[in-house]
C-alpha cells in the first residue's frame, strides 16, 4: 500500500474502526462467557492430577456454589450416593467451603471424638448463633466458658426438677387441646366426628408453651400470649440456611432478628432486676440458678450472659423437641396399631377402675418400654440435626480403616476445611439396621437386639467429663442423637421427658389417623421437620 495515497488516510482509519470494534465484541464476549469460562476452568482444574493426600472430590459444575443445591435439597440421599462414587471419607464445595464428610460410625467417631484444640465448633457454627443468641455464650466464648455453661445450666436439669415437671408439661398440653379451636372436634365430646389438626404447627406451639412453663420460668409463661412469642418467631425466622451463610445481609429477616434478640436480652435482664428486687429465693428455676453461680474463677454470670443463655436454650431446644414430637404422631397416626399397643400401656400401668387416668411420675416414666421405643425410633429415623461441622485448624489425618488409604498412606484433611459427620445416616444405614427405612419400635423391644445394643453402646461406652458431667466420649456408635464428645447435648433427659408426656396425653384423649403419602422430610431449615401441609387426623376417645 502506498500510504503517500490520498485514500490511504481512509483506509488506516477502516482498518483501525475494524480493530477496535473486534476488540469490543471479544471483550463483550468475553464478559458474557465469563460463567461458562469460570465452569470450564472449574472442570479442567477437578480433572488435573490432586494431591493423593487429599479425600476426593465430589464432582461440581459451578465455582463457589459446588454442591449446595444437591446437599440443601436432600442431603442424605446426597452423602448415600457420594459414597457409592468414593466412599466414606469424600470433599464437597459448599458455597466456598470445602467440607470433608466421614460416614458411618467411625466417621461419627472421627468428628464427636476429635480434640478440640483441632477440630471446633465455634468457627462454624457461631455466624448463626452469636447474633440470635447473644454475645459471650455458647459459640461466642471460649470452649472452656462454654463447658462452664452448659455445667450451669445441668445444675438445674435434675431428676427433682424433672419430678416437677412433668405435672407442669401434662397440664400445658390438656389445657392446649381444651381450648385450641383446632382441636374442636375433642372439644365436643363427641365420640364419632373426626377432626384434624396440622401437627408440625401445633407441636411447635406445645413444644414453647412447655419449655417456657418449665426451663424458662413463670415470667416467660405469662408474657407467652403479651409479645414474647412475636419476639420468638422474629428470631427464629434469624436462624436460617441463609443467615449462617451470610451472618449480615441488609434485608428485612435481618433487623427484626437484631431488633428481637436486643428485646428479648432486656425482657430477661428486668426479670432478673424485679426478682432481685422482691425474694429471688421465692425461685427455684434456671435462671435463678444461673443468678448465683460462678465461674471457675470465681466471676459471677453477667447479666447479659444470663440472659443469652436462656435464649440459647430456648432455641436448642424448640426445633428438636417440635420436629421429634411431630413425627413421632405422624407415625402413631400412620400405624394405629402401634398406636394402640401405646394406648394399652397407658391403660395398663395409669388406667382407673371407673374410667380415665391417674397423672403421671416422673419415675413412671421409665417403666415405658413401648413409649420408650417410639421415641428412640423416631429419633432413628429422623434426627433433627443432620449434620454435625467442625472447624479444622491444623492438618487432620483420616484414621486408616476409616477410609481406603490414599497412594500416600492417609488421606490428610487440610487446615481450614471443615469436617463433617452425619448420626442421620448412620441410623438410616441397611448396613446396620434391618429394614432401615421403616418405622419399627418393636426393634428396640429386644435387649439382645441390635438396636438395643447400639444404644448400650451409646449410653454406657467409656465415659469422660469435659466439664459439664460424664458423657460418652465420642463413641463409635451408629446410633448417636443427641451427639457425643464434649458438644453433646445436655438436653437430652429433659427432651426426652417432654416430647414423652406430650405423646401420652395425647394418646390418652385422642385416637390418631393419617390420610395420604406419608410426608418426607423437609431440609430447607436448620433442623429436619415433616414437609408441609401435614396434618393429623384425630377423633375423642370413648
Ligand atoms: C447439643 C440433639 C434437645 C440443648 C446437641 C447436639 C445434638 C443435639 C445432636 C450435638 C451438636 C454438635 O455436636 O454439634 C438434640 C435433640 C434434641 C435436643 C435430637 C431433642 C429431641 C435439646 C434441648 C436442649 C438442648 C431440649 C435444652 C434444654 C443442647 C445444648 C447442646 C446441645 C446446650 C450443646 C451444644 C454444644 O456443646 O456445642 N443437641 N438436642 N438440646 N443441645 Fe440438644
Amino acid at each position: 500500500t502506498n500510504y503517500s495515497e490520498p485514500w490511504a488516510g481512509y483506509l488506516v482509519q477502516a482498518q483501525e474502526q475494524i480493530v477496535s470494534a473486534s476488540l469490543s465484541r471479544l471483550a463483550l464476549l468475553f464478559v458474557i462467557n465469563i460463567p461458562l469460562i469460570a465452569v470450564g476452568l472449574n472442570v479442567l482444574y477437578q480433572m488435573l492430577p490432586r494431591d493423593p493426600s487429599l479425600p476426593p472430590l465430589v464432582f461440581h459444575w459451578i465455582p463457589w456454589f459446588g454442591s449446595a443445591a444437591q446437599y440443601g435439597q436432600d442431603p442424605v440421599e446426597f452423602f448415600v450416593s457420594c459414597r457409592e462414587k468414593y466412599g466414606n471419607v469424600f470433599t464437597f464445595v459448599l458455597l466456598g467451603k470445602r467440607v470433608t464428610v466421614t460416614l458411618g460410625p467411625k466417621g461419627n467417631d472421627f468428628v464427636f471424638g476429635g480434640k478440640h484444640t483441632v477440630v471446633a465448633a465455634e468457627e462454624v457454627y457461631s455466624s448463626l448463633t452469636t447474633p440470635v443468641f447473644g454475645s459471650d455464650v455458647v459459640y461466642d466464648c471460649p470452649n472452656e466458658t462454654l463447658m462452664e455453661q452448659k455445667k450451669f445450666v445441668k445444675v438445674s436439669l435434675t431428676t427433682d426438677k424433672f419430678r416437677q415437671y412433668v405435672g407442669m408439661i401434662e397440664d400445658e398440653v390438656t389445657q392446649f387441646m381444651d381450648n385450641e379451636p383446632a382441636f374442636r372436634a375433642y372439644q365436643t365430646s363427641n365420640t364419632n366426628e373426626w377432626g384434624t389438626f396440622s401437627v408440625y404447627k401445633t407441636m411447635a406451639e406445645v413444644t414453647i408453651l412447655t419449655a417456657a412453663r418449665t426451663l424458662q420460668g413463670k415470667e416467660i409463661r405469662d408474657y407467652m400470649s403479651k409479645g414474647f412469642a412475636d419476639l420468638y418467631h422474629d428470631l427464629d425466622h434469624g436462624f436460617t440456611p441463609l443467615h449462617w451463610m451470610f451472618e449480615n445481609l441488609p434485608l428485612p429477616s435481618y433487623w427484626k432478628r437484631d431488633d428481637a434478640q436486643r428485646k428479648m436480652t432486656e425482657f430477661y435482664q428486668s426479670i432478673m432486676n424485679k426478682r432481685r428486687a422482691g425474694n429471688p429465693d421465692d425461685y427455684d428455676d434456671v435462671m435463678a440458678s444461673l443468678m448465683v453461680q460462678k465461674y471457675r474463677d470465681g466471676r459471677p454470670l453477667p447479666d447479659h450472659e444470663i440472659a443469652h443463655i436462656m435464649i440459647a436454650l430456648l432455641m436448642a431446644g424448640q426445633h428438636t423437641s417440635s420436629s421429634s414430637a411431630s413425627w413421632a404422631l405422624l407415625h402413631l397416626a400412620d400405624r394405629p396399631d402401634i398406636a394402640e399397643l401405646l394406648y394399652q400401656e397407658q391403660v395398663e400401668h395409669f388406667g382407673l377402675p371407673g374410667g380415665g387416668f391417674r397423672g403421671m411420675m416422673f419415675d413412671d416414666l421409665k417403666k415405658l418400654p413401648m413409649l420408650d421405643a417410639v421415641i428412640r425410633e423416631t429419633l432413628r429415623m429422623h434426627s433433627p440435626i443432620h449434620s454435625i461441622m467442625r472447624y479444622v485448624r491444623s492438618d487432620l489425618p483420616v484414621p486408616q480403616g476409616l477410609a481406603a488409604p490414599s497412594e500416600d498412606g492417609v488421606y490428610v484433611v487440610p487446615k481450614g476445611y471443615t469436617v463433617m459427620a452425619s448420626p442421620a445416616l448412620s441410623q438410616l444405614d441397611p448396613l446396620y439396621w434391618k429394614d432401615a427405612n421403616m418405622w419399627d419400635p418393636s426393634r428396640w423391644l429386644d435387649a439382645s437386639g441390635f438396636a438395643a445394643q447400639a444404644r448400650k453402646q451409646y449410653d454406657e461406652s467409656s465415659k469422660v467429663d469435659f466439664g459439664f458431667g460424664l458423657v460418652s466420649k465420642g463413641t463409635e456408635s451408629p446410633y448417636l442423637p443427641f451427639g457425643a464428645g464434649r458438644h453433646r447435648c445436655i438436653g437430652e433427659q429433659f427432651a426426652l421427658l417432654q416430647i414423652g408426656m406430650v405423646i401420652s396425653t395425647i394418646i390418652r384423649r385422642v385416637e390418631l389417623r393419617y390420610e395420604g403419602p406419608f410426608p418426607k422430610p423437609d431440609y430447607s431449615s436448620m433442623m429436619v421437620t415433616p414437609q408441609q401441609p401435614c396434618d393429623i387426623l384425630y377423633r375423642r376417645r370413648k
